[in-house]
């Protein structure tokens, strides 16, 4: 979508309360961090989130990182643990994410998790990105602010060249210090794990490249793998009708029991589209889902849903 007009914001005081204003009302804006500019919004608010893979063309939901202003405000999130408080006070603020297990009443969208039971969470050490979560006074969801497949931008003008009529305002900060993404490490399970190289090298972590996966494919995250998060029950695609005993989960305006959006928006669906895997899943019948146009978000939503229909270990 585009047609938006981009505020130009300076990072002063009466400019962040604007972005702040703006990230309030469900609007994205782009603000610089020490490693790269990030394309925030609400991360409680799943139609802006659902907006930032919109305006990215992301074609499918990755997990994202979500930026607090402190470590207390981290905590309110995650279950914190005895490594995630010697890394957070040696390193934060600062270029390294950590992925934690979530906290019962986290009140996140699950659109931020992409539908898992972690999350990644930063506090970043850019003056400008602590004001404006500071201002905001939230949980700030963002991820690089480029479109999909190019280059991280590392100024405001770099945002603008591939996000401008997308987004709604961006805040000029100047260009970013690190300049790479931040290092993540994965504290969820049973050793520390780098799920990805970054602007805190894995050395200073006592973590190096060799604690990912020893064939050394690219780590995907939880959530990219091909059956993560599918409710148990089987699950058919660009389904007409449904069938005896299923479930229908509808797009557009239609006879179902849940829809993702009667509208046929695709915003909408993609915002309320984990919330109906979770609801599909407690009701444990075969389930039908309509097709989705497989354009813009509709290819994230789609690409889930093949995920997360796609035929699962130790399932015939
Ligand atoms: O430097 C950065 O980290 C920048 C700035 C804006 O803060 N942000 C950034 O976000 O790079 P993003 O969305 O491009 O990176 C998110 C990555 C995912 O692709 C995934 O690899 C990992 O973080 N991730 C997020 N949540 C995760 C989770 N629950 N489990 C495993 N990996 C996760
Ligand atoms: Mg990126």
């Amino acid at each position: 979508m585009s047609g938006l007009q981009t505020e130009r914001l300076d990072a002063g005081a009466s400019s962040l309360d604007r972005a702040a204003e703006v990230l309030k009302r469900g609007g994205l804006v782009a603000f610089p961090t020490e490693t790269v500019y990030g394309l925030g919004a609400d991360a409680r608010d799943g139609t802006a989130v659902a907006r930032i893979f919109e305006a990215k063309g992301r074609p499918r939901f990755n997990p994202l990182i979500v930026h607090l202003p402190d470590t207390a405000a981290a905590q309110q999130l995650v279950i914190w643990s005895d490594t995630a408080d010697a890394l957070a006070k040696a390193y934060w603020p600062g270029p390294l994410t950590l992925v934690l297990p979530l906290r019962d009443g986290h009140g996140l969208s699950p659109l931020v998790t992409a539908g898992l039971d972690t999350v990644a969470v930063r506090v970043p050490g850019h003056p400008v990105a602590h004001k404006l979560l500071s201002a905001f006074g939230g949980p700030i969801a963002a991820p690089s602010a480029n479109p999909s497949g190019r280059i991280s931008p590392t100024t405001a003008a770099h945002v603008l060249a591939g996000l401008d009529g997308r987004i709604d305002a961006v805040v000029d900060g100047g260009p970013c210090p690190v300049g790479v993404e931040s290092t993540i490490v994965d504290l969820s399970g049973s050793a520390p794990r780098l799920l990805r190289p970054g602007g805190l090298a894995g050395e200073v972590i006592g973590l190096t490249h060799a604690d990912t996966p020893a064939d050394g494919a690219p780590v995907t995250a939880p959530g990219q793998l091909a059956s993560h998060y599918a409710p148990r029950a089987a699950m058919r695609l660009n389904a007409a009708l449904a069938g005896p005993g299923e479930v229908m989960l509808g797009f557009g305006p239609m006879q179902a029991e849940l829809n993702l959006s009667v509208a046929g928006d695709l915003v909408e669906a993609a915002a309320t589209l984990f919330d109906c895997l979770h609801r599909l899943d407690s009701m444990g019948r075969p389930i039908a889902v309509a097709p989705i146009p497989d354009v813009g978000l509709g290819r994230a939503i789609n690409d889930r849903l093949r995920r997360a229909a796609a035929p699962r270990p130790g399932q015939a």
